[in-house]
Parts: C-alpha cells; structure tokens; sequence
C-alpha cells in the first residue's frame, strides 16, 4: 500500500459521505480506484477476497440499477462491493482492506460511506456473483461528495455521534486494563493509536482497545453489550461489524507505523493480561 498524502491526512479528511453530487466519478479516477481494490486479496490474516467496483459512467448511467440503500445514501454514483470466504479472522482482513480502499479513494478524490447494513443485499450480490460460501459484509459508497450535507445525512451524523469519539484515556492502556496509556508512554507510536481513534465504526462504537507492553502492541475488541440483538442491527446486518471495525482500526496503526519507519508485525500471541470486562476479546497483537 502506498500513497501519496500523509496517511494521517487521508484518515483525518474522511468522512461518512452521505450526500453525492449527480456526476459519475471521472473515467481515469474510476480505473485507477478500480486497479487498486482489484489489486487487494488477502489481508494481514490471509483470508481470501476480492473487491469490484461497480461504477456509473458518462455514457452509461444505469449501472446502479437496482442498487438500493434504504435512502440513507443520496445520489452515490459507484460503490465498492466486498466479496469474502469463510476463513479465519475474514472480518478482520475485510475491514482492513476495505479501509485501505476508502483511504484510496479519499487520496484520489472521492466521499464515501461504509455500509455494513443499509444496503440491498440481493442485488448487490447479483453484481459480484458469489460463489457458494461467499458473502457481502459490507460495501462502500463512493462518488463525488455534496457540498452541502442534506438533512437526513446531518441527522445520522449527529445520532451517530460521528464527530465524537472516545478519549485516549478509555481506548489506550499501559500493561493492563484500567492504567491509562500517557502520550508520552505511547512514544514514537502516538500517532499510529490516535489514528485507530479517529477510525471509522459500525454505528461509531468504536469498539476497539489497545495495551502496550514494552514494544508490543495488544489489540482488543471490547463488544458494545446487546449490540448484535438490537432489531435493527439484526435485521439490517449479516456479518459482526465490530469484528470489521476492528480490521479498520489496524489498518491505520500499521499504515502510520509504517509510514513513520516503525517496523513490526501481526501476530497471535495470547498475552497474560486481566480482561477488564466480560466483553473484551483479544484478536491480535502488532510486535514492534
Ligand atoms: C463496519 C461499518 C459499517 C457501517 N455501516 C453503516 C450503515 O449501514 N449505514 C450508514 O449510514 N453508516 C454506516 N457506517 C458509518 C458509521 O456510522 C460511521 O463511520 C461512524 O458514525 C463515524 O462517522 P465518520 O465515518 O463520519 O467518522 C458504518 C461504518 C462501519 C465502519
């Protein structure tokens, strides 16, 4: 993965894009989009997937036909579509690579909006013919972005708490649960955490916590209580989104990381730490 903006940039620009302008994105943008969620097929856990971009085009602009998203996305004029298997930590690595894409789409250009739940997911499936076993998590909108928000995209913004997130002190820690991680303590790695803050989050949950051990880094996924039985996520969502959030929020600690010459890497390591809750899972550990 690389780009051409300060990745810190690109995570700070994006935003869930809502309202698009009626103009399909531009023939050279759309091939260069296209190549790149092509190009991604497996993630750091080595699950299997690929990505299509089904796009809308001068000359043709019933491409979307049929691909619905409740209303809740307003004039997108191409979308991502995710196909993955059914492979260990598969949500992880979709949420990893369907992030890189969106952070490439924001580099060229491009709004945005994940949907892990408003959208069609029969039609959207005839799109990508799924083999037996395959399965849309979640697709993106892309397009040009509306200047101005319409107020069905301001409203679910404000719900959702978009501009809110939660403070380092309750999503970073130092050896264990409950000693709040300082900036300071965080060192040359303080900006690839407050970048996994500013991530993207089903229903911004954010759901994802970090403890530092000396140069190891422990991803957690701390589950919002009774969020998988709310009807509507239930009726709406056909993957864990939280699993998903948490691939998001490692992309961009190891984009960051990689990009201020931190080397490591992902492994499973099962570290000796006290859970502070019920709800908290560990999936992965970034060894620098
Ligand atoms: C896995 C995932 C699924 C999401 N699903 C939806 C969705 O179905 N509909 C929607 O309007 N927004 C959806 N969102 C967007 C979140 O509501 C949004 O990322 C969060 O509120 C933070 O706002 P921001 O993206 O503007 O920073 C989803 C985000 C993620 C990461």
């Amino acid at each position: 993965m690389t780009f051409a903006h300060p990745i810190e940039q690109l995570i700070k620009q994006r935003f869930s894009c809502r309202s698009y302008l009626n103009q399909p994105v531009e023939e050279q943008t759309r091939l260069r989009l296209a190549d790149y969620a092509a190009s991604l097929q497996t993630g750091p856990f080595g699950a299997r997937m690929r990505f299509e971009l089904v796009a809308a085009r001068e000359d043709d602009q019933k491409a979307l036909k049929n691909l619905g998203t409740y209303g809740f996305i307003k004039g997108a004029t191409g979308f991502i579509i995710g196909v993955m298997r059914d492979d260990e930590k598969n949500l992880e690595d979709f949420g990893y690579l369907m992030e890189s894409i969106i952070l490439f789409a924001t580099e060229i250009g491009l709004g945005t909006c994940w949907l892990g739940g408003t959208f069609t997911k029969s039609s959207f499936s005839e799109r990508v013919s799924p083999r037996p076993g395959e399965l849309i998590p979640a697709v993106s909108s892309v397009g040009y972005c509306a200047k101005k928000p319409r107020r069905l995209g301001t409203l679910i913004r404000n719900r959702a708490g978009a501009d809110r997130r939660l403070s380092w002190e309750k999503l970073f820690f130092d050896s264990r649960f409950g000693v709040p991680l300082s900036r300071k303590a965080a060192g040359d790695y303080a900006t690839a955490l407050e970048m996994v803050r500013w991530g993207p989050s089903a229903s911004n949950k954010q759901p994802w916590r970090v403890v530092k051990n000396r140069n190891i880094w422990h991803f957690y996924l701390q589950r919002t209580p009774g969020y998988r039985q709310q009807w509507l996520v239930k009726l709406f969502t056909v993957a864990d989104m939280q699993r998903i959030d948490m691939g998001i929020a490692m992309c961009h600690f190891e984009l960051i990381a990689r990009e201020h010459g931190l080397d490591g890497h992902w492994e499973i390591i099962a570290p000796d730490i006290e859970k502070s809750e019920e709800l908290t899972e560990y999936t992965v550990s970034w060894v620098g």
